[in-house]
């Protein structure tokens, strides 16, 4: 063989094929290609893994592709501020903004941080933003129906407990019932109370947490319910088991405490993402061992337990249904469960119970 043949094949062969080239280059594009967002995530820290792959794929789109330890640092950050948000309130966001470096760099740059959203944050921001009535016009047919059986008006006295702009408080008072409401949120408190002293209803607005001292009387109430209130934001059994104190001490003898919360199914085990995601999506999430444990040792006994959609939709008027654009989807586990109208694990039931 010829000198000049063998130097020839020392030299690396070029490469020519088009298609090797073209990714070859397009694995150089992340030098010169930027990008920067913010991606927004509903405080669930048992989805930490699902997120962290999410931003990893996300970042890969963006030439910037994380190994083994980069993934794992991201992933702990992200976990800790699942946490910390998840432990302040469900309404929380956990916020990730990225940035990729500068040219020439490929690095990607992220920022984990928590913006803490309270109830009453969130409802200030329905006063600013969203047209009422908010939950609907006509009362709950449940709590009218509760109401009328325990007799004429006004002996018997009613405590709208989240009352919310007194969907309910401002029919039963019209309707001659002593009635008293809390409130939770100032911004809803204040639309109630304009629209009792529009009225010159003799209704007392109690603002604050249901959870806390509120200074109620004492075995004074005939009925005391919570529409819309434990199925939206009561977040433990813990809280629960609050509640029902509370309404065991503001409860007159034979008096009933009504209230309306998203039961799991029989056969249907909630798993901790179910529980989490639950609260974010307002459509929070108990078993029927949860709420035995709630009710253990308190003076009460459970007299009803029905669908609120079937039993609403039965009572109230035509022109009453359905009470909001997002009640039906809502009352049947949609919000939660992306399955078909009736396939839902969870169904939101109306429970009476009876002061002992
Ligand atoms: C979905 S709204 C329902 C309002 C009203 N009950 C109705 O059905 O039209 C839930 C209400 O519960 C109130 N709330 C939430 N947590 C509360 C608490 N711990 N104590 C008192 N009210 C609370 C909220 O501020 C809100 O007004």
């Amino acid at each position: 063989m010829s000198k000049k043949a063998n130097a020839k094949e020392k030299r690396p062969a070029r490469e020519t094929n088009q298609t090797v080239l073209r990714q070859a280059m397009l694995r150089r594009l992340p030098r010169r290609l930027g990008a920067s967002g913010v991606f927004v995530l509903p405080p669930v820290p048992s989805l930490f893994e699902h997120f962290t792959e999410q931003l990893r794929e996300l970042f890969a789109a963006f030439g910037r592709v994380f190994d083994e330890a980069d993934t794992l640092h991201l992933q702990g950050v992200v976990k800790t501020q699942l946490e910390r948000a998840y432990a302040v309130s469900p309404y929380s966001r956990v916020v990730v903004r990225y940035q990729t470096e500068a040219p020439p760099g490929t690095a990607m740059h992220y920022d984990v941080q928590v913006e803490l959203s309270s109830v009453a944050d969130e409802y200030a921001q329905w006063v600013k933003t969203r047209t009422p009535p908010y939950f609907g016009v006509n009362p709950d047919a449940k709590v009218l129906e509760c109401a009328h059986a325990l007799g004429p008006p006004a002996q018997v006295p009613v405590l709208d407990v989240g009352a919310g702009t007194g969907r309910n408080t401002l029919p039963l008072a019209r309707a001659g019932f002593p009635t008293d409401a809390v409130e939770l949120s100032p911004a809803l408190a204040s639309v109630l109370r304009a629209e009792v002293e529009k009225e010159q209803l003799s209704v007392r607005v109690f603002e604050g947490s249901a959870l806390g001292e509120l200074g109620l009387p004492s075995g004074h109430y005939r009925l005391l319910f919570m529409a819309e209130v434990i199925a939206s934001h009561i977040r433990s059994v813990e809280e629960i088991r609050l509640l029902v104190a509370g309404a065991a001490r503001a409860l007159a003898p034979d008096g009933l405490f009504v209230f309306n919360a998203f039961l799991a199914k029989d056969g249907y085990r909630p798993d901790p993402v179910s529980r989490e995601l639950s609260q974010a999506l307002w459509s929070n999430l108990f078993t029927k061992a949860d709420l035995a444990a709630a009710f253990q040792g308190q003076p009460f006994e459970l007299v009803s337990d029905e669908s609120t959609h079937d039993f609403e939709q039965e009572h109230q008027p035509p022109q009453g249904w359905p009470p909001t654009g997002w009640f039906v989807d809502w009352a049947r586990g949609l919000d939660l469960f992306d399955v078909p109208s009736g396939r839902a694990p969870i169904d939101l039931r109306w429970l009476v119970y009876r002061r002992l």
